[in-house]
Order: C-alpha cells, then structure tokens, then sequence
C-alpha cells in the first residue's frame, strides 16, 4: 500500500481550515481528517480508478492525479476532476512525536 504523509506548513493548514464544506463533493473538515493538523496521513490512491495522485501538484496545492485530471486538496480532499471521493484516512495513530504506526 503507498500512503501520503506530508508535513504541511502553517499556511496550508490555515488554508485547508478555511474552506467551506458545504463546497466539497465529499464534505469533510480538514480537522476531521487529521489527528495533528501539522500531519496529512492518507492512502495515495486516487479515488477515481487507482491511480498514484503526484504530491504537490493541481489547482489546490496539494494532489494530481495525472490518469484522468483529478486535483485534491492539502487536506486530500478532491475538488475537481473525475474522483468521487477524498483520499482515504487510513487508521493511524502517533505513539510519541516521532512514531507514527499506520494499520
Ligand atoms: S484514476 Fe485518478 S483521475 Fe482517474
């Protein structure tokens, strides 16, 4: 399994708290898709049909899945294109503040 995890900035984080829910195809909070808001962890798979997203890429800083065009967000949100879902949180937790275990 690829996962993302990326160690976002003050400014994307504060970017991705700001934008209306209500807006997202898949509405979620970033907050809801975070345990530390400084740690995005999620399946890099696009929810489309599979492919790889490219990090740091697409209209929304954040994701780009080259296979069909779709762009997510810094919080793996999808905002456009053809996926119908955010990227997966997988179960996670953070056992101090260098570990982090995954599944
Ligand atoms: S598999 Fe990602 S856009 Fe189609």
């Amino acid at each position: 399994m690829y996962y993302i995890i990326n160690n976002r900035s003050a400014r994307e984080i504060a970017k991705e708290a700001e934008v209306d829910v209500a807006s997202l195809r898949d509405p979620q909070s970033d907050v809801d898709r975070v345990r530390n808001p400084q740690w995005l962890v999620v399946l890099g798979v696009c929810t489309h049909l599979g492919c790889v997203p490219i990090a740091n890429a697409g209209d929304y800083g954040g994701y780009y899945c080259p296979c069909h065009g779709s762009h997510y967000d810094a919080s793996g949100r999808i905002r456009k294109g053809p996926a119908p879902l955010n990227l997966e949180v997988p179960f996670y937790q953070f056992l101090d503040e260098n570990t982090l275990i995954i599944g």
